[in-house]
């Protein structure tokens, strides 16, 4: 499984990326307003730090608009994954942006229908917002396992990409179901290694560490 760090915040991405451990970022307007900062600046500055896509998304509702903001945003780095919206101009620009070697993301996706359409307009990668159906009520890890079926039913070889991850839970359970990708928020990302026998197990073993009074090398 394929970890991405969902944020905007600079300094998080740098911290995280030094772990080895990450293979991509996503942002969204809402992450962009959350860092008080140009977009094409701090774009600019995370795709020169991760090797691996950045999702920068479009804000044109419109397939005229879609293209040339996305052309923009195509042009900060090689990294750049343009991220669009399934809806029937969304998935035209998708569909067009991936013939012209783009890396796409279709976002907002919270329905099993929307991720069939996205395979067939070629996105490298569908991000089912698991939390945010969660939020009202519904068993959002539902729609991995639907997801899941479906593309490999037909061996589309776009990505699930579990977006909206809230909990260490979530991250557990699209790994379990299959899902290619999970993009995590920072401190949900970090609490990934938390567990208290861990700290526990280290506490003792440096106590009788000490008083072998020995040191390695
Ligand atoms: O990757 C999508 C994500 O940013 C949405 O998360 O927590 O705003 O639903 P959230």
């Amino acid at each position: 499984m394929k970890f991405f760090v969902d944020t905007a915040d600079v300094d998080e991405i740098r911290e995280i990326n030094e772990t080895g451990l990450l293979d991509g970022v996503t942002t969204n307007p809402s992450l962009i307003l959350k860092s008080g900062r140009d977009i094409t600046e701090v774009t600019r500055e995370i795709c020169g730090i991760v090797d691996g896509p950045v999702s920068a998304e479009v804000t044109a509702t419109d397939f005229d608009g879609m293209m040339r903001e996305a052309k923009v945003l195509a042009k900060i780095a090689d990294n750049i994954c343009i991220k669009l919206p399934p809806t029937m101009d969304g998935l035209k620009a998708c569909k067009k942006l991936t013939g012209d070697g783009h890396k796409t993301n279709v976002t907002l996706c919270f329905s099993a229908n929307q991720a069939l359409l996205a395979a067939k307009a070629g996105a490298t990668y569908i991000s089912p917002f698991i939390g945010r159906i969660d939020d009202i009520g519904i068993e959002g890890m539902e729609l991995i396992e639907e997801i899941r079926i479906i593309y490999d039913n037909y061996d589309f070889q776009t990505e699930i990409l579990a977006a909206s991850i809230r909990t260490v839970n979530h991250v557990k359970e699209a790994a379990m179901i299959g899902a290619d990708v999970a993009t995590v928020p920072p401190a949900t990302l970090k609490a990934l290694v938390k567990h208290p026998l861990t700290d526990k197990g280290l506490d003792a073993f440096l106590a009788d560490w000490a008083k072998t009074g020995q040191k390695i090398g």
